[in-house]
């Protein structure tokens, strides 16, 4: 098995920004940690002796916005000397949409490469543990596994006028996670099938699913939540103020 991991912060984190807040929010940095958010899930990931590296999806080149003329490789070299990962790395332009950054990754990853754990770095709480298990169920032969974890809100469905439409069986939901992990060729290939349909998925285990592959779950973490918000800023650190960094 080698296995690398596909960083994504290629996102505008639109649903992140207020009025005085313009970073994308994987660019935002705490002042506890003194790096960026995305670094958080990539020290976390270069620490797992199964990861031999790790491929950073950035900002496309053509955005103009502040962080797509930044040089990634400077700000990560900085980063490296102050809070090393000491792990492979390479750097891929994202795309407009998800599934674009995570398919230009893919591209930028070595030929050795058999499996790939796909993580949003929106998710800086992810725990070694939980990487481990996914790495697990991809060593003994799943192609596709995912984090789940029990939904606890009564979920209904609505209808187009607004109104309740129907109350959906607890039991039998998940909210669904990253990092999600794959066979690097079901994945190329739930990706391809992707591109061809002109499918959209705001995942790739959907994008597997699409292609008609099984896709396998392990327990997710309730602690490894996505940060969308402004409010998920402020609920994660109290206590805390950020502030904007540029790389
Ligand atoms: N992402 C990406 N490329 C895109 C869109 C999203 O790499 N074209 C990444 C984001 O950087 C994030 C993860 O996918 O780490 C999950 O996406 P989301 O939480 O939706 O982030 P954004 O798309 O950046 O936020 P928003 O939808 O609010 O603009
Ligand atoms: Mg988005």
């Amino acid at each position: 098995m080698h296995c690398w991991a596909i960083l994504l912060a290629a996102g505008k984190g639109n649903r992140c920004r207020t009025k005085d807040q313009q970073t994308a929010k994987q660019f935002l940095s705490f002042f506890s940690a003194g790096y960026p958010l995305y670094w958080h899930s990539a020290l976390t990931f270069s620490r797992i002796p199964a990861i031999q590296g790790i491929c950073f999806v950035f900002p496309p080149q053509e955005n103009d916005s502040d962080e797509s003329s930044t040089d990634y490789a400077a700000a990560i070299q900085e980063l490296e000397r102050v809070h090393p990962l000491r792990i492979p790395q390479r750097i891929a332009r994202g795309g407009k949409e998800r599934q674009d950054s995570v398919y230009s990754g893919l591209l930028a990853l070595p030929d050795a490469c058999t499996h790939v754990l796909v993580h949003d770095t929106a998710r800086p709480f992810v725990s070694a543990e939980l990487v481990t298990r996914i790495i697990d169920a991809l060593r003994t032969g799943t192609n596709a596994v995912v984090p789940g974890v029990p939904v606890n809100d009564t979920v209904k469905q609505i209808t187009p006028d607004g109104t309740v439409g129907q109350t959906l069986e607890r039991s039998c939901l998940r909210a669904i996670q990253t990092p999600q992990g794959f066979s690097r060729p079901i994945l190329e290939q739930a990706h391809a099938k992707a591109a061809a349909d002109g499918y959209l998925g705001t995942d790739d285990a959907s994008l597997a699913e699409h292609a008609g592959f099984t896709v396998n779950l392990v327990e997710g973490e309730t602690a490894n939540v996505k940060i969308t918000t402004p409010e998920d800023l402020a609920l994660l650190q109290p206590q805390q103020q950020y502030r904007q960094v540029s790389g």
